[in-house]
């Protein structure tokens, strides 16, 4: 546990970025997977906004997931459990980095064939709390020819891909990191979400 944290913060502190597998179990990724498409059948899904300008029609060609948020007191026992995990990680990274860091919000995200989400910044001028971006990825599996593929720009110039595998995580700093997520052929599920210093 202490072992799997101090290897996301040396990698976000040395890549600038931390991939992670597992560190929320199968079972609860599952659980959480079988949440979110009961949301999306029931139409509690829609579309997310974009900055503070953005009218919906310019949110459709910057990104086309159904997103729907989720609630830290949660009736469910899934959705606690992860709030859970999230807090060990933000209390570790407080304790080790003095990040002073007091609150989180999450969301799942619902891509369907053919949406993506445009290389894009997390945090908007510098005015938002959003400190620590982190996606966690709720597929069954996936391919790299399933497309929806996160993308990250590094300050060097290059880029890298992440799977979207289920039960694996994507850690990285909400102000400096650019990323987008490719056209997905295939249904995508997610939790995207933020830690944050109010
Ligand atoms: C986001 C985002 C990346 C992903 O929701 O802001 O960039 O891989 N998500 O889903
Ligand atoms: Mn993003």
């Amino acid at each position: 546990m202490e072992e799997q944290l101090e290897q996301i913060i040396d990698s976000v502190i040395n890549d600038g970025y931390a991939v992670f597998d597992g560190f929320f179990e199968s079972g609860l990724i599952a659980c959480l997977r079988n949440n979110l498409l009961a949301r999306h059948e029931a139409g509690l899904m829609h579309p997310a906004g974009v900055g503070k300008h953005f009218t919906f029609q310019k949110n459709l060609r910057v990104r086309g997931d159904l997103i729907s948020w989720l609630d830290e007191d949660s009736d469910d026992a899934c959705e606690r459990k992860f709030f859970e995990r999230v807090g060990e990680l933000m209390r570790y990274l407080n304790r080790t980095c003095f990040t002073a860091l007091n609150g989180c919000e999450f969301h799942y995200a619902f891509y369907d064939e053919g949406s993506f989400y445009k290389r894009h910044l997390d945090q908007f001028h510098h005015d938002s709390g959003r400190k620590f971006t982190m996606v966690t990825y709720l597929n069954d599996d996936w391919n790299e020819a399933d497309g929806g593929m996160l993308r990250i720009y590094l300050p060097d110039g290059s880029t890298k891909e992440i799977v979207p595998l289920g039960g694996r995580s994507v850690f990285f700093r909400a102000d400096q990191l650019e990323h987008e997520v490719t056209v997905a052929h295939r249904q995508r599920y997610s939790i995207a979400g933020w830690l944050l210093s109010l």
